[in-house]
């Protein structure tokens, strides 16, 4: 029998120890351990060029998911269309400094630029169109690749994870973010063009590895969108995971209007709808995150 006549469960029916919906033995992923203490915090760049596969989304789940684990979590919006910052209710255009003045203007505290959520232990450094100015007024700085580690610098032991949400390019904010970070997640579409463009954004990360940032690591690739019901969306995971193998997350996230809701909601789906299979998958992928060593 071909791999994909199997019937290969979502997310939300998945059982341990059974086959998941990668079509791998689903690994139990143990309530993640108490910390003792905060930080230093682990920087994870949520990285693909491509619009509208989910970085977002993940950023805002995935660290309100871990901030209810118990860890103190810091969001980074780095993209100019500033949705990280509106998914989490704040208006960033009506702020004064964003991460755009941290960025190309000296002498701000950081400290004073990150706004706290209504999640307890998450927090946010919000970000808006200015950023869009960025990338071009960097270009003539020294180590203009190091200007986001350098300004996370004074934070990282107040916080055991950092999320950076990156915009959909591979130009100098997401070098920025690759250079700061310890690992990147690459949530990918569950569509046939999703493997499109990720042999570059590897490319990428290989060189960042290479020149600016030698710890760097692939944290995991996220299949997001999924839906279990159709061969299509299986036969897209099943090929991910043909290429990349085990550094795809056991832990998919299906395709549900919830997430759009909780966005114009300005919450996450952890509080938005707590109890629905949404919010189940990204607290499993905290869990299955914490397991791997990708996050305290
Ligand atoms: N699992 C999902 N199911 C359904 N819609 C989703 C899902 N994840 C994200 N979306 C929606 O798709 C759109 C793009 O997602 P987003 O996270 O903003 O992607 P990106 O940041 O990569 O551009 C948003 O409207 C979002 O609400
Ligand atoms: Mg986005």
């Amino acid at each position: 029998m071909e791999r994909s006549d199997v019937h290969l469960p979502g997310t939300e029916d998945a059982a341990v120890g059974q086959l998941g919906p990668t079509g791998r033995v689903l690994p139990a992923f143990p309530e993640p351990q108490p910390l003792t203490g905060t930080g230093p915090a682990r920087v994870i760049a949520m990285c693909n060029q491509k619009g509208g596969v989910g970085k977002t989304t993940t950023t805002i789940n995935l660290g309100a998911a871990l901030a209810e684990y118990g860890r103190k979590v810091l969001l980074v919006d780095f993209d100019p269309q500033g949705a990280l910052s509106v998914g989490l209710g704040i208006n960033a255009n009506a702020l004064d400094v964003t991460v755009y003045n941290l960025l190309v203007e000296r002498g701000h505290d950081v400290r004073d630029v990150i706004r706290s959520t209504r999640v307890p232990r998450l927090d946010l450094i919000p970000a808006n169109i200015d950023l869009s100015a960025a990338e071009v007024q960097l270009v003539g700085e020294v180590a203009r690749e190091q200007v986001l580690s350098r300004i996370l610098r004074p934070v990282m032991d107040d916080y055991d994870v950092v999320l950076i949400d990156c915009q959909p390019s591979l130009g100098l904010l997401t070098v920025n973010a690759l250079t700061a970070a310890h690992g990147v997640i690459i949530p990918l579409e569950t569509e046939y063009f999703a493997m499109r463009g990720v042999a570059l954004l590897v490319e990428t990360i290989e060189k960042v590895t290479d020149r600016l940032n030698p710890r760097l690591t692939i944290d995991g690739i996220l299949p997001t969108m999924y839906d279990g019901r159709t061969l299509h969306s299986r036969e897209v995971v099943e090929s991910v995971v043909r290429h990349f193998g085990d550094r795809v997350f056991h832990t998919v996230i299906s395709r549900t209007v919830k997430f759009p809701d909780a966005t114009l909601a300005a919450e996450p789906i952890t509080t938005y709808a707590s109890a629905h299979q949404g919010a189940g998958a990204y607290r499993q992928l905290a869990r299955e995150l914490i397991a791997r060593g990708g996050s305290p």
